[in-house]
């Protein structure tokens, strides 16, 4: 078997997309897997967010495997990695994670953190023999959409000129940096910008910033037209942040609304009790659990106190 991998180029990009979306309807086991995630789109954004994280193996010439890593900063998530269905069982993953983890060691990244599937011990297997440990189960919640939601009072980021742009993304860069030091979220924040997969907004509080939520909607994003999916969205946890953080779901909820989602998805690490809770009582309902795995093992941001929304698939 001569399997290859290397960087993924923009060429590879619709065949990378094709094999992860028959991977995951394959294992979810979707009568079609080809449409699976709908006209959602797991690859494109992450390979234009970071190309240097984002791998091809090939087969004889052909691709058969796509494996992918988030570049937050200090902070890296891992995934989706994904292999052809045909070829399951060969070993063509675990050769796959080799580049995957030479490209976390060479960064240098606090923690890699990855959300996989604790029904599947084989996936487990997998990620442990590469350093990665156990932690809490993550759940990806959803809520179906108030057609009246009232908006709170947040700022888009497709509303602001280019200097706004560039100051609303600093702002985001300390928050993030509040939580831990070094999380930078501005390649998820400009992918959602330059290929149009949703939009970003701000919480502010006597005019200072106190939270964002980046969010993805419509086709190509990795939401899919049928939901928004909150990527990642915080506020600070200082002593008025439960209601900050209720104003987020507030906001992420009106924003959807605005945009004509049916429902909103946003995940909920178990470690982070405080916004787990907040959620449940917000109306959000977990549908799908996933457990985190870290590397090296540590909490990294997932604190009790943290008001945090991601779920790192
Ligand atoms: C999870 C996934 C990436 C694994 O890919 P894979 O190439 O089949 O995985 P591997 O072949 O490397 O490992 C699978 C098993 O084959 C074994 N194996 C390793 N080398 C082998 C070889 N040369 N020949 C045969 N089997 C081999 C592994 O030891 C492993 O056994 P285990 O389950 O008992 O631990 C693939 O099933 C997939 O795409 N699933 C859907 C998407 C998904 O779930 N992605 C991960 C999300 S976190």
């Amino acid at each position: 078997m001569a399997l290859t991998i290397r960087p993924m180029v923009p060429a590879d990009v619709a065949e990378a997309e094709r094999i992860t979306r028959i991977a995951f309807g394959t294992f979810f086991g979707v009568p079609d897997p080809t449409k699976f995630r709908g006209d959602g789109e797991a690859v494109s954004g992450r390979h234009h967010a970071n190309p240097h994280g984002a791998f091809v193996g090939e087969l004889d010439g052909r691709p058969v495997a796509s494996g992918m890593v988030m570049d937050w900063g200090s902070v890296a998530v891992l995934g989706p990695l994904a292999v052809d269905p045909g070829h399951w069982g060969k070993g063509i993953a675990h050769r796959m994670m080799t580049p995957m983890v030479d490209y976390l060691d060479q960064r240098d990244f606090d923690f890699t953190g990855l959300f996989t599937h604790p029904q599947s011990s084989s996936h487990i297997r997998l990620y442990e023999q590469f350093g990665f440990w156990m932690r809490r189960i993550t759940g990806v919640m959803m809520k179906p959409v108030q057609a009246s939601t009232a908006s709170p009072g947040y700022t888009l980021f497709s509303d602001l000129d280019d200097a706004g742009y560039e100051n609303a993304l600093a702002e985001c860069g300390t928050l993030a940096g509040g939580l831990h030091p070094g999380l930078d979220l501005s390649r998820e924040i400009r992918t959602v910008t330059e290929l149009g997969l949703g939009d970003t907004l701000m919480l502010r509080r006597d005019g200072a910033p106190a939270g964002f939520a980046i969010c993805h909607h419509g086709a190509g994003s990795e939401a899919s037209s049928a939901r928004l999916l909150v990527k990642f969205g915080m506020v600070k946890n200082d002593e008025g942040g439960n209601a900050l953080f209720k104003s987020l779901l507030a906001s992420c909820e009106a924003l959807a609304a605005r945009r004509g989602a049916p429902e909103i998805a946003a995940g909920a690490n178990s470690e982070r009790t405080a916004a787990y809770r907040l959620m449940q009582e917000a109306g959000f309902r977990t549908t799908m659990n996933g457990v985190i795995m870290m590397r090296a093992d540590q909490p990294g941001y997932n604190r009790a106190n943290s008001l945090v929304i991601d779920d790192w698939r």
